[in-house]
């Protein structure tokens, strides 16, 4: 990758004072080096990775004591002794409900870092039913699961009737480094003795980085030495795994039989490549495994740096030993095989063991939280880029939109807005009225957001610096005094945000008293919370920092990003009296962020590859519990050229979160800024997007009660078909909607996979009708984003062009109903204010509407539901009617029975009802006389 890009263009030099000039210089030296992929770890410049690789398949010397098995309900507990050293563990096996167990291994009588606050209280427990013979042990929950433990070695199977779905240690790579002291060099004449208990633990040989390990310039001091635990976990019948995010790879995992093993550790990685198993900003240990039988899911609960190799016998086989099995046919049963390792922690895992897909994600969510609802705008159009530069510039931006008549929500504020680079502050002189600012942008109904980063300008004027240090909030170094790091703003200190207080502490600092000139339409994104550190090993915090109750930071790297996102929605929430739904976009993630807000692909560059790599990073994301996801439209890096950046903004409307952005060194590119042909496609592209928030709106609510992503595989909704498994090009917004972006230059075709036999798919522009299961060639021009509605679906809409979403709340609706071969179809539809948590007291509408026996109806699902909305019916188009009814007959709850217009087109089978009027709180029935 281009190092000397970041050198030469990505620093503003020369309008700098020394000082900063002197800063940035050192900076850009810092991040000329680190662009470079060899200045992040590679397994083998890892010690724990090396030592857990090295690892081979065999007798594991982990033992289960039967003796000391005891049973209670839900939980059955025993002592595992590693029979090489005698170290004993102890191990716990959970029941848990609705098909999920729970593994936990820890070291008997020590402390280890547990991960808290990810898993949700109060989970439902359970009971065991158990058989227990001398070396064995078989435990079922009730009309569920049984785990087989085998005693010695250690193994478990956890098996649905005969069938193994997950098998634990089946490969004996289980490792669980024990605490110990380190050996000093005892003193003359004592040399022989057996010592302290410790001592006599002493088993694994002394290898080098155990007790420190040097990476560049960087020491790790490590004083509870060799601390990781691994565990390997076999999925016989399943040839495709997915999730662990995140990476810029393929959707479905790869082997890492001649790679390295997937990294998950967050790290800010300047220009990142494609298509290998680096680590990136987020992390998510989470794995499914999906067959055309079923889904399951293995949830490894770890916050340190963790390692997943991959291997499996029917991928990592010869062409030539397929064939040979083809001959033979032998038709082995395929198999994944993963090796999980982490730095520190216990071994703690869930098992969901769906079964099917659908039930896997919500198991899934059940454990880490459902997703939050987001605020209607923010799943509408975001504006950014790194800078708009000050209060004119805003107000121009905003002015142009209105002028190009394309709507947008949000304009946001990188970090220039700032006082030197003091988050929540404002430059003096480019932002001096920021409060009339944001008023003139809410004026339209539109929002603003601010940038606010973790780390602290090391100033003793900067109050929040002030106030972290003297309180003592700020993470320690390894010998006791507050860490120090750069990043933006220079030398910068670093809030201990794993620590409730802390958090507390911020989330004050966002009130609207705290935080001067932010208003209730101004929310916030948080960048760099990695943390990225410029100076630090692999551009983030040393490990051996200290944070609260000492841990260190290897133990809780990954989701210290994770609790920055989480103090800064909670402050969001507290600054409206908790009345208000908090919007906070965040570069880092760890599991369970999905209920804090929405998450982006960091630094994504303007190129194809980029835009293609958006998809299946994506879908990863999603399918592991975040469906509020998206990547910066155009490419953060470099100049997309105007069919990049118009393909683009149609492939990013359809993407869950949608914001174009762009860096400090790149040319503008509003819409507005294309050749005219090509903003009329983009301010197409937008529109489109507002047409279907209502339907997006609908996706976003049933993901915060089921954790299923809206934009999913195209698997999720045909699980059977194995030509999806692998797909990383095409997928689904919700049920209804297969969308198969245009990401090739000059393309003028593509080539779409319509899945389902029988299944119905109409182009939701011309209506052209494709049936399943086929491959067709559609052509595109500059205009088309291939999009299909399928058979049996109604999507609703809103068709009025407005400035901005909220202008819209109240305008009516539009249903497209596409009917399956059984002339039949159902859809739903969500409503509520769009921005208060009012409809978690019954201020909502949640609507079945069907089609079915020639009658359209709608009912309300949930009973609960009192929003009331101004918003009417104001069209129905049914595609795929056999014939023209004679008359529609509307009747309703308010209205009296009448019958409404329509017109038939008999030429491709679509039905327009017009005007039906009638209110979308309330429910209808529609009867189709024919
Ligand atoms: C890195 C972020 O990924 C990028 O989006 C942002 O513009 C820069 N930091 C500057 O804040």
């Amino acid at each position: 990758m281009a190092a000397s890009y970041v050198g030469k263009k990505t620093w503003p030099f020369l309008k700098m004072s020394h000082s900063n000039l002197l800063l940035h210089l050192l900076v850009g030296c810092v991040l000329v080096s680190a662009v470079d992929r060899n200045n992040f770890k590679k397994c083998d410049q890892s010690s724990f990775c090396k030592r857990n690789r090295k690892l081979q398949p065999g007798n594991s010397p982990y033992a289960a004591v039967m003796e000391s098995v005891k049973i209670s309900d839900s939980l059955i507990e025993m002592d595992v002794l590693n029979t090489a050293n005698g170290v004993l563990l102890s191990l716990e096996l959970h029941g848990m409900e609705m098909n999920t167990a729970r593994l936990r291994i820890k070291e008997s009588g020590k402390k280890r870092y547990e991960v808290p606050d990810v898993v949700q209280p109060h989970l439902i427990k359970s009971r065991w039913t158990v058989s227990q013979t001398r070396d064995s042990l078989e435990a079922s929950l009730q009309n569920g699961i049984t785990v087989r433990l085998t005693a010695s070695p250690l193994r478990l199977d956890v098996m649905e009737e005969d069938n193994v779905l997950i098998s634990v240690n089946s490969r004996g790579l289980m490792n669980f480094e024990h605490l110990r002291e380190k050996k000093s060099p005892k003193p003359p004449g004592e040399e022989g003795r057996e010592g302290e208990e410790g001592e006599a633990q002493q088993d694994v040989a002394e290898e080098p980085g155990m007790w420190e390990e040097t990476y560049k310039s960087h020491t790790d001091h490590k004083p509870k030495g060799p601390t990781s635990v691994g565990m390997d976990f076999s999925f016989p019948g399943f040839d495709h795994v997915y999730g662990i995010p995140e990476h810029a790879d393929s959707f479905a995992l790869k082997t890492t039989v001649s790679t390295d093993p997937y990294r998950l550790y967050n790290l800010d990685v300047f220009e990142y490549e494609l298509y290998n198993p680096m680590a990136l900003y987020g992390s998510v240990p989470y794995m499914l495994a999906h067959s055309s039988e079923r889904t399951v899911g293995l949830f490894w609960l770890n916050s340190a740096e963790t390692w997943i190799d991959i291997s499996s016998n029917t991928a990592d086989k010869s062409m030539f030993n397929r064939m040979l099995d083809f001959m033979k046919r032998d038709s082995e049963v395929p198999q994944v095989d993963t090796h999980w390792f982490s730095e520190s922690g216990i071994i703690d895992v869930f098992f969901l063991l769906g079964p099917t897909t659908e039930q896997v994600m919500y198991q899934y969510a059940t454990i880490t939280g459902m997703p939050s609802m987001p605020p209607l705008f923010s799943i509408a159009y975001h504006q950014c880029r790194w800078n708009y530069n000050d209060e004119d510039d805003v107000k121009n931006v905003d002015a142009k939109f209105d002028e190009n008549d394309i709507p947008y929500d949000v304009i946001w504020l990188d970090i220039e807005h700032t006082d030197g680079k003091r988050y929540m502050t404002w430059d003096s002189h480019k932002f001096s009225h920021p409060i009339e600012m944001q008023n003139q942008v809410a004026a339209k109904g539109r929002k603003m957001v601010t940038i606010v980063d973790p780390h602290l300008k090391k100033d003793s004027g900067y109050h929040l610096n002030r106030e972290a240090i003297d309180n003592g909030y700020v993470v320690r170094t390894h010998d006791n005094n507050d860490y120090e790091g750069w990043c933006w703003p220079g030398s910068s200190s670093y809030p201990d945000f794993t620590r409730a207080d802390v958090r507390s502490w911020w989330a004050d600092k966002l009130s609207y008293e705290n935080y001067k000139g932010s208003t209730p339409n101004l929310f916030t994104w948080n960048d760099m919370n990695e943390p990225s550190v410029f100076n630090g090993p692999e551009v983030t915090m040393h490990k051996d920092t200290v944070h609260a109750d000492g841990w260190e930071h290897r133990d809780v790297h990954n989701v210290y990003g994770y609790y920055v996102h989480m103090a800064t929605v909670d402050g969001q929430i507290k600054r409206s009296g908790g009345k208000e739904r908090p919007f906070v976009l965040s570069r880092a993630f760890f599991a369970g962020s999905q209920r804090y807000g929405a998450i982006w692909t960091g630094d994504n560059e303007a190129s194809w590859d980029h835009l293609k790599m958006s998809i299946p990073m994506l879908l990863s994301i999603g399918v592991a519990g975040i469906p509020f996801i998206g990547a910066d439209v155009g490419g953060f890096f470099k100049n997309p050229d105007p069919e990049l950046l118009t393909r683009w903004y149609q492939a990013g409307s359809f993407q869950p979160f949608f914001r174009a952005h762009a860096h400090l060194d790149t040319k503008r590119r509003e819409p507005w800024l294309l050749p005219p042909h090509m903003t009329d496609i983009v301010r197409k592209a937008i529109r489109t997007r507002y047409a279907l928030l209502p339907y997006w709106y609908t996706g976003f609510y049933k993901s915060s009660n089921t954790g299923s992503p809206v934009m999913r595989p195209m698997w999720q909704e045909f699980p059977e078909d194995e030509s999806t498994f692998s797909m990383d090009n095409q997928y689904m917004i919700g049920e209804s909607l297969l969308v198969k972006p245009v990401t090739d230059p000059g393309a003028n075709s593509v080539s779409v996979y319509f899945p389902g036999e029988n299944v119905v798919w109409y182009d939701v522009n011309t209506l052209e009708k494709f049936v399943g299961p086929s491959t067709q060639s559609v052509f595109v021009n500059l205009e088309k984003i291939p999009v299909y509605q399928r058979g049996g679906t109604i999507v609703p809409r809103k068709e009025r062009v407005r400035r901005c979403s909220t202008l819209g709340i109240a305008d009516p609706y539009t249903l497209i109903v596409a009917l399956d071969t059984k002339q039949e179809a159902a859809g739903q539809l969500y409503m509520d204010d769009g921005h208060s948590f009012d409809y978690k007291s019954g201020l909502f509408q949640y609507k079945h509407i069907t089609y079915k026996n020639n009658i359209i109806q709608s009912r309300s699902v949930d009973m609960n539901g009192r929003y009331q909305t101004k918003s009417w019916l104001e069209r129905v188009v049914v595609i795929g009617v056999a014939r023209s009814p004679k008359v529609i007959e509307l009747s309703g709850d308010t209205i009296s029975t009448h019958h409404v217009e329509f017109s038939f087109n008999q030429s491709n089978n679509v039905l327009v009802i017009r005007k039906p009027d009638v209110n979308m709180a309330t429910d209808w029935l529609m009867s189709l006389k024919m």
